[in-house]
Order: structure tokens, then C-alpha cells, then sequence
């Protein structure tokens, strides 16, 4: 496995494995890695010949400029973990590299952005779009994987690959919870004690939920869930919706044909969490 910092490095690592035809697939991640991410890596080892992921705390997207300061950077740990997997190039750019000068492209993603995280966080798609296509740029890839965890994510990079008619393939890779059930993030280590031990009951109560949709309207499970997640001193739900899994937007009844997704943000303390469950 190779450590490459710049764009040229990483340009003339891959065009080698290109011109002998091998597929490459890429993992973006901001670090701070966990089994969530080396699931997706080890998916990305088994649809493609060589693998990229790429460590980058992207500026852009933090609307916050304390949760940027406090995002966890372990660059060494992260080596350790991806050394267990089909990973040939780690990708860790500085800041300057990867934005030369100020990216001031703005993105239009419609409805799609207006919901949700990004209604909750002003700014945070275009930041990702904006990287996103930059490091697609950079690595080239054929087949790029994300997390489902970050479902309005997933949404925004798919409108964007065929906004720009970008010839990489987006494929979905499953959340990876702990045993108690939370969903496996680089926020989950930033949790105090008392918080870790509450925060499985945002996924506990998302599943209880998907047993009521015969005795509740959609409007009603909507409130239970925030009322029972909130009934814990140490969560706080800033958002919860059921949303059409396609558009994104609010859906009004369960007999609505469409995919049904039911998407939360919680704070834990200081730690926003964000989690979903297909209805
Ligand atoms: O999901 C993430 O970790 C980030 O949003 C991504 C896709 C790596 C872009 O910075």
C-alpha cells in the first residue's frame, strides 16, 4: 500500500494500472476510519482491480467551523486499518493541493438540497459536490462507493454524476452498525461516556417505528420517534422525516407506492448524528 500526497504522484500511479486495463475503484472518506469504511473498501476490492481511498477533512462542507476544528484526524490509525484490506493508494492531499485557489463553483441541486441535512447544514452539498468532483477528477475512477448512512448524500452524488455526465459508476454500500446497533461514524468517537450509552436509541426506536405503520399515519410515527428519542435527557432530534426514497421529499401516506426512507439527525450533546431505515 502507497501513501501519495499529490495530484501528479497519484495521476502517474494510476494511468500505469489504466493503460494495462484494470478498473479502479475509489473510497472517499474524511479519515478517521472504522468498519464502516473498510467495508466499503473491501466492496470496492471486489468490483474493481485496484483501490483508492482518499483522506481528506474537506473544508468546504463544514458549515461549522468548530465541528471542522474538532473532526478527528488520525491519519497513522487509519494506515494501520486500511493495511487489512484490498487498499493499493491511500490519498492524503494538504488543503492546497486539492483547492489551489478558492472553489467557487456553485452547484444546483434543486429539492434535493433543500430538505433535511441540507436544510439543517447551508452550504454542506455544494462543499461536497465540490470535492467530490475534484477528486473525481483526480483518481478517475469506474466504480466510486459511498455509505448508505449518508442517504441524502448518496441522492446529491448521483444528480451530480449526471450533471456533469461523468463516466463513474455510483454503488451503495450498507451501514455498518456496532452491536448495540448505532451506526458505525467518525462522530460516534467524539461521544462522552453518558452519550455513547444513549445514542443506540436512535436506531432501536427507528426499528420499533417500522412496526407501527399499521396502527399509525405517517404523521404520527413521525412524532413518536422525535418524542421518544427526545424523552432521553442526552439526545436531542433536530430532524426526523419519511421521505420518498428518489425525491427526497416528505411522503404523506403509507400507501404511497414509492420506497419509503425515514431519515434523522440527532444531537448527542455536541455530536450530530445522522442515521436512516427504509419503511
Ligand atoms: O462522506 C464523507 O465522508 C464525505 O462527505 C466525503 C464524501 C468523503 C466528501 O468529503
Amino acid at each position: 500500500m502507497e501513501l501519495i500526497s499529490t495530484i501528479a504522484d497519484l495521476k502517474a500511479a494510476l494511468n500505469g494500472h489504466r493503460q494495462e486495463g484494470r478498473s479502479i475503484g475509489f473510497v472517499p472518506t474524511m479519515g478517521a476510519l472504522h468498519q464502516g469504511h473498510l467495508s466499503l473498501v473491501h466492496q470496492a476490492g471486489e468490483k474493481t482491480d485496484v483501490v483508492v481511498v482518499s483522506i481528506f477533512v474537506n473544508p468546504t462542507q463544514f458549515n461549522d467551523p468548530k465541528d471542522l476544528e474538532r473532526y478527528p484526524r488520525t491519519l497513522e490509525n487509519d494506515m494501520e486499518l486500511l493495511e487489512a484490506t484490498p487498499c493499493q493508494y491511500v490519498f492524503a492531499p494538504s488543503v492546497q493541493e486539492v483547492y489551489p485557489e478558492p472553489d467557487n463553483r456553485q452547484f444546483d441541486f434543486g429539492d434535493l438540497e433543500r430538505v433535511m441535512e441540507g436544510e439543517h447544514r447551508p452550504g454542506h452539498f455544494n462543499g461536497v459536490a465540490q470535492v467530490v468532483s475534484k477528486l473525481f477528477d483526480m483518481v478517475e475512477p469506474d466504480k466510486a462507493i459511498f455509505g448508505e448512512k449518508d442517504f441524502q448524500q448518496m441522492a446529491i452524488i448521483y444528480a451530480m454524476v449526471v450533471q456533469l455526465g461523468l463516466d463513474v459508476e455510483i454503488v451503495p454500500g450498507t451501514t455498518v452498525r456496532e452491536a448495540d446497533g448505532l451506526a458505525m461514524s467518525s462522530r460516534n468517537a467524539l461521544l462522552t461516556e453518558e452519550h455513547r450509552k444513549s445514542a443506540p436509541r436512535i436506531y432501536q426506536t427507528l426499528s420499533e417505528a417500522k412496526k407501527l405503520t399499521l396502527s399509525m399515519s405517517i404523521e404520527e410515527v413521525k412524532g413518536w420517534v422525535v418524542a421518544m428519542i427526545n424523552e432521553d435527557p442526552y439526545l436531542c432530534v433536530e430532524y426526523f422525516d419519511i421521505v420518498d426514497s428518489k425525491t427526497l421529499q416528505s411522503v404523506d401516506c403509507w400507501e404511497d407506492k414509492e420506497t419509503k426512507v425515514g431519515c434523522i439527525a440527532v444531537f448527542a450533546g455536541e455530536v450530530r448524528l445522522i442515521d436512516n431505515i427504509t419503511f
